[in-house]
Parts: C-alpha cells; sequence; structure tokens
C-alpha cells in the first residue's frame, strides 16, 4: 500500500507539471472606452440614499454591534460582536463619498477588541478585507486599519496549529488563542490568500501571505473527483478531502473565485493558480454545464458524493457568472466569457420571473438527464412554475445577498449592453418597494414568489454584506465605470476591492496588449504604487514562526 500511494503521489506531480493550460493572465477586463448614460446617475443617487437610510437605521438602533434587525428595531452579533456592518461597509461609504460615516468607521475601529470571542468563518473577507480595502481607498493614511487588521491576523493565524500544518483549522478561539478542531472546506481554506498577502505587502511580514498560498497550494495539489473541481470538505489533520462533493455553490464558491483573482492581483509567475481555475472551468463545461428542458436557460449543476449529477444552484452560486467573465477576459478566451455571459442570464431569470423581481435563495431545474436521486421531484405547483420559467424555487427567502447583482455589474463593465442597467434598475425598484421597513432598513423576505409580503414574512435582519456588497455593486453599476474600474481593482468575494498592479504584457501569442496607464487612482487621488511580484512560495515546511 505505500508502494501505491507514492506511485500516485508521483502521478500527481506528473499531471501538474502537464497542465493542459498554460494561461497567462494579462487581458483587459473593461469595455473600452465605456461610458454610462445620463440616466444612470439618477440610480446611483437612489442607490446611496439607500445606503444612508439603511445605515442611518443601523447607526439608530445597532451602532457597534454586528447586524440591524429592521423590524424588531435591534441587533443582533453574529460575527464576533466587532462591528460588522462598520467594517464590512466602510469602504463602501469611501466610494460613495459619504465621508462623515467613513471618518466615524476609522474611529470606530481603533477601538476594537480583537481578544474575545471565536471567529466564524467570513473573519476574513468581512473585517480584514474591509480594513485593508479602506486604507488603500482612502489614500493609504489611516495607518491604524493596517494596524487593526494585523492584530486581527495574528490571531486569526493560530488556525495553523503546528509548523508542518498547511490547511487551517476553521475556527479560533480568541481569548485563549486555541483553534477548534474540526472539518473545513475549501472555501474557508482557500480565501484568505488575497486579503493576507496585502497583509504582508503592507506590515513587510511574509509570513501571512505563505500561510494563506500554502492552504491554496495544498488544496490545488490533491487529487480532485474532477480535474481541477476540488470536494468541498477537508480535513486539516490529514490534507485529505471529505467526501467527493462538487459545487460552484456554498462551501467550495469563493477557493475557485480566489484561484483567478489571485493570479490577476499578484501577477504571480507562478501558473498554478490560473492554470488550476482555468481546468475547473474546463471541467466544469465538460461535466456540469446543463440546459434547462424549458427555456434553454445554462446551469451548472453540482456533483455528489457518489458523482451523481444534482439539478440545483443557488443565489450564491450565481457569483459564477460574473467570474467566468472576468477570468474569460484576464486569459484571452471568449468562450468562456460567453459561457459565463449565459450563466448571468440563466441567474437574472431567477429575478425577472419572481412576483417581486428578486430571486430566491435556491433553486432547481430540470434537464435531459434529470431526476437522479439526488434530485427534488418537484409537485404540482414547481411543476408549472418549472414550465413557465425554466426553473423551480426550491427555497423561496431572499436575505439581502449580492451574488446575482454582482454578476450583472460585471456582465456591464465586460460588454457595455445596457439591459445589465436595466435590470439593476428594475432591482432597486424591487428593494424599495418590498424590502423597506419602517425604521428605514431594508430586510430579507420570506418568499420572493409572493408581493403580498405580510402574508410571507419578513426575515428581521440586515447581514453586513448589504452594505459592503450589494449597495455598492449597484451603485457602481450606475458610476463612471472608470471609477473603481476592473483593470485596476480586483473585489475580494465580499466586494472589497483591492489595488491591482498594472496587467503583465503578454509576449508572442498574438493576444492584443493591456491597455497603457496612466494608473491613476481618481478616488484616494494618490498614484498606484509599484506593487512588484510576489515570488513564489518555497514548499513545506510552513512555519508560522519565522
Ligand atoms: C509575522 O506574523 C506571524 C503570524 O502572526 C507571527 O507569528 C510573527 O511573529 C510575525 N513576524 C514578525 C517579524 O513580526
Ligand atoms: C504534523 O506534525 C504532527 C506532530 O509531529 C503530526 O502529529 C501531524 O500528523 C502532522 N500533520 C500533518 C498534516 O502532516
Ligand atoms: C478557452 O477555454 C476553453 C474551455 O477550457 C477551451 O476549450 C478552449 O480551447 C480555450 N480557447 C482558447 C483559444 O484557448
Amino acid at each position: 500500500m505505500m508502494g501505491l500511494s507514492a506511485t500516485v503521489a508521483r502521478g500527481i506531480a506528473v499531471l501538474a507539471i502537464l497542465s493542459p493550460f498554460s494561461s497567462t493572465v494579462a487581458g483587459p477586463v473593461q469595455k473600452p472606452f465605456l461610458e454610462v448614460p445620463p440616466s444612470a446617475f439618477q440610480h446611483r443617487e437612489d442607490v446611496k440614499n439607500i445606503f444612508i437610510e439603511s445605515y442611518n437605521a443601523y447607526r439608530k438602533f445597532a451602532f457597534g454591534h454586528d447586524d440591524l434587525l429592521p423590524i424588531s428595531r435591534s441587533f443582533s452579533d453574529g460575527r464576533n460582536g466587532w462591528g460588522a456592518s462598520i467594517v464590512d461597509g466602510m469602504a463602501t461609504m469611501r466610494i460613495m463619498g459619504l465621508d462623515d460615516f467613513f471618518n466615524e468607521a476609522v474611529d470606530f475601529v481603533g477601538k476594537i477588541d480583537f481578544s474575545e470571542s471565536q471567529t466564524p468563518d467570513t473573519t476574513t473577507i468581512r473585517y480584514l478585507g474591509g480594513l485593508l480595502s479602506s486604507y488603500e481607498l482612502s489614500g493609504k493614511q489611516h495607518h491604524i486599519l493596517v494596524e487593526k487588521a494585523k492584530q486581527l491576523t495574528d490571531k486569526m493565524a493560530f488556525a495553523w496549529e503546528t509548523r508542518n500544518q498547511t490547511i487551517p483549522w476553521r475556527f479560533v478561539d480568541f481569548s485563549t488563542d486555541t483553534p477548534n478542531i474540526g472539518t473545513s472546506n475549501i472555501a474557508e481554506a482557500g480565501t484568505l490568500d488575497m486579503e493576507w498577502s496585502r497583509l504582508s505587502l503592507y506590515t513587510g511580514n511574509d509570513t501571512y501571505r505563505r500561510l494563506a498560498e500554502g492552504s491554496v497550494r495544498t488544496i490545488a495539489g490533491l487529487t480532485d473527483p474532477l480535474p481541477g473541481l476540488a470536494a468541498q470538505g477537508i480535513d486539516p489533520a490529514t490534507n485529505a478531502f471529505v467526501g467527493n462533493y462538487i459545487t460552484w455553490g456554498g462551501g467550495s464558491d469563493s477557493y475557485f473565485e480566489y484561484l483567478i483573482k489571485y493570479a490577476r492581483l499578484t501577477n504571480t509567475n507562478d501558473n498554478l493558480f490560473a492554470d488550476t481555475w482555468h481546468t475547473a472551468v474546463d471541467s466544469s463545461i465538460k461535466f456540469l454545464l446543463r440546459t434547462s428542458t424549458v427555456g434553454d436557460h445554462l446551469y451548472l449543476a453540482d456533483r455528489d458524493d457518489e458523482g451523481k449529477i444534482v439539478h440545483i444552484s443557488s443565489h450564491l452560486a450565481c457569483f459564477h457568472g460574473g467570474n467566468w467573465i472576468l477570468g474569460g477576459k484576464l486569459l484571452n478566451n471568449e468562450t468562456i466569457v460567453n459561457i459565463g455571459l449565459e450563466l448571468v442570464e440563466a441567474c437574472w431569470n431567477t429575478y425577472a420571473s419572481t412576483a417581486t423581481g428578486i430571486g430566491p435563495e435556491v433553486f432547481e431545474f430540470i434537464s435531459r438527464d434529470s431526476f437522479q436521486p439526488s434530485d427534488t421531484v418537484p409537485n404540482r405547483q414547481q411543476r408549472q412554475f418549472f414550465e413557465q420559467h425554466g426553473f423551480f424555487i426550491t427555497s423561496s427567502d431572499y436575505i439581502l445577498r449580492p451574488e446575482v447583482l454582482e454578476s450583472n455589474f460585471y456582465a456591464w463593465r465586460v460588454t457595455g449592453d445596457t439591459k445589465y442597467l436595466d435590470r439593476a434598475a428594475s432591482a432597486v425598484a424591487s428593494f424599495r418597494k418590498f424590502l423597506r421597513v419602517d425604521s428605514g432598513g431594508y430586510s430579507g423576505i420570506n418568499d420572493v414568489n409572493d408581493a403580498n409580503i405580510n402574508k410571507g414574512g419578513r426575515v428581521d435582519d440586515t447581514e453586513s454584506f448589504w452594505f459592503a456588497e450589494v449597495l455598492k455593486y449597484l451603485y457602481l453599476t450606475f458610476d463612471d465605470p472608470d471609477h473603481i474600474s476592473l483593470d485596476k481593482y480586483v473585489f475580494n468575494t465580499e466586494a472589497q476591492p483591492f489595488e491591482a498592479p498594472p496587467a503583465k504584457p503578454v509576449y508572442g501569442s498574438g493576444s492584443p496588449l493591456p491597455p497603457k496607464g496612466p494608473y491613476t487612482m481618481k478616488v484616494a487621488g494618490a498614484p498606484l504604487p509599484a506593487i512588484s511580484p510576489i515570488p513564489a512560495l518555497s514548499p513545506n515546511p510552513l512555519g508560522i514562526h519565522d
């Protein structure tokens, strides 16, 4: 048996070298000379006003806590109680020019005490991402933002318990600096490298980057159930996948998302990240793409532990269209861009088809190979809905998630087709009509397909991604496309933009060169710093003490 696993390991190494793709991350992303029509600016102001009124409700009833409860006019603390809405929302304040809110947030951040409570998931993307993005967007003058980011991450680094551990434990108890042992997933373990490498850049301590990158490298080096498509569960004690479940939805999503974004953010010379992303996309095209028997909508299915296709998708998964459009552009691959645009269509259809004009949390669809054991057999009502719309709803709530509008933003900036502006405007109108409550806050709803909200009921929670993501993507959709251009910034998975270095030129491939500078930052008024490519990580050991 020992011999066999050694052979397998050598086989993997060879496969990695013979990767079918040699990806250069360089293509320009946005449509050149793109402008918004004059009508967009009114919509942009509408979005800003929604931010102001819902953030004021947060300030009035929940300031310093994580979430506003907009109906009970109270708060909840599901994200450590460090003021998630403030830290997650502060880059949006900066982008919208809401400087009073922003300065208040900077003062607040200076007083956060990270020495208590556990870290539930998403601490990196919301807190660390929010701090570092805000630091950049405000001209790198508020050093307290980096100092707090460092305090926070030095705590999170205890998730690597031993010197040889490459995948972090999922939770750390901040009062004792000890990790909670247990299974993790590739989204948790693989969605750190953008933020932690930024922290290394601003602190000069390369350990953060090495730890985060090492986790991704370990995942990318395992034998996948399908090429490039890592399984969802992972055990940090053994570096082995737990089960074989494949999805672009929750639990896996941002691992795939960051492979291509990290390559672009760092301009790394190591092709591992972009190649693994392309391999994942290629396998998804071959094995997961499905067309609905009604409407010919294009979906990415899941694949269960036994290798059976599950005809399911979700609001969370709908980031994929935007990610494929971005990655396809970076790799100069129009096939991937075009499939991405079709995925955007199908996700938007989940909004366009409901009574509120807002899409559901989870939905399923029927394609020619449907009715596998893992598929829901639709009831009569769902069947009728499918016959009209090409999908059916299996979780009908909307909890202020961004992904459909996020992908819509990418589709707009890349194609310049004004239908994406119309869709964003339609979503804004639906939000105002169906989500606004008397406190001035915005609530989730239980049934997106019931326009009688009082009957379906509301979800009494405004999670921080309403401020960080939904309103930022909507605002930027209607804003001057040069503001936070996709050729100059890479968004983390919580919509926190990071400055990207000028894209690497492509040599000898016949591909167009990326646009020439000047790379000036409109927001902060400061020139973009030269960010040198970060050298590749040396192999193990990955000690956290350098
Ligand atoms: C760099 O960060 C790591 C992780 O938090 C820490 O253990 C180490 O002491 C830091 N190194 C320096 C020189 O500050
Ligand atoms: C790391 O080292 C410890 C102690 O030597 C060992 O028990 C553990 O199995 C190792 N973990 C991995 C992931 O190699
Ligand atoms: C673009 O990507 C697709 C999917 O992986 C692949 O089949 C195709 O060969 C690529 N096209 C080019 C021009 O590289």
